[in-house]
């Protein structure tokens, strides 16, 4: 099993978040379960904010115009069949790189909203990737 840490805090390894995810990840290898586990430092990453632009909707369907490092971070979410959000509360919300993260997701979503509502039935635009069987894990500190 594939997991990604997406570890949210700028204190890196020194940070409440990165001991909480790191630990989760050590329970679930008590399953005996084969783990690869690969972990991404938000603030070490060069991912500059979503210009709003849509070219990853019409113009280059699934690629952003921005070449930096949030290519790589979309390869490993496809990758991880478990992807673990990790990090602090900054003015009840999350930290501003963890957000423009967040943000450059849009090219992996389709440019329509799903019919049925998605799966939080309260409206989302369906995956462009096959996501069926994948887990997301959010641990907040
Ligand atoms: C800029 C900033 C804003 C914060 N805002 C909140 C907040 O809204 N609510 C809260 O409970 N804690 C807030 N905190 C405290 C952090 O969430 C808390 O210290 C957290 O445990 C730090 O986690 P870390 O060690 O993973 O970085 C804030 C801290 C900072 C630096």
């Amino acid at each position: 099993m594939n997991i990604l840490i997406i570890n949210g805090s700028p204190r890196g390894e020194r940070s409440n978040s990165w001991q909480l995810a790191n630990a989760f990840v050590a329970g679930m290898g008590e399953s005996g379960k084969p783990l690869e586990t690969q972990e991404l430092s938000v603030s070490r990453l060069n991912i500059r904010p979503c210009l709003g632009c849509f070219s990853c909707w019409s113009k280059t369907p699934g690629q952003c115009c921005i070449s930096d490092d949030m290519k790589s971070v979309i390869e490993k979410l496809l990758w991880a069949d478990v992807t673990i959000w990790s990090f602090p509360l900054y003015y009840f919300s999350v930290p501003g790189p963890l957000k423009n993260l967040i943000d450059r997701q849009l090219p992996m979503v389709l440019p329509f909203m799903a019919e049925d509502g998605g799966e939080t039935g309260s409206g989302s635009h369906p995956t462009r990737y096959d996501m069926s069987g994948k887990r997301t894990v959010v641990i907040s500190t």
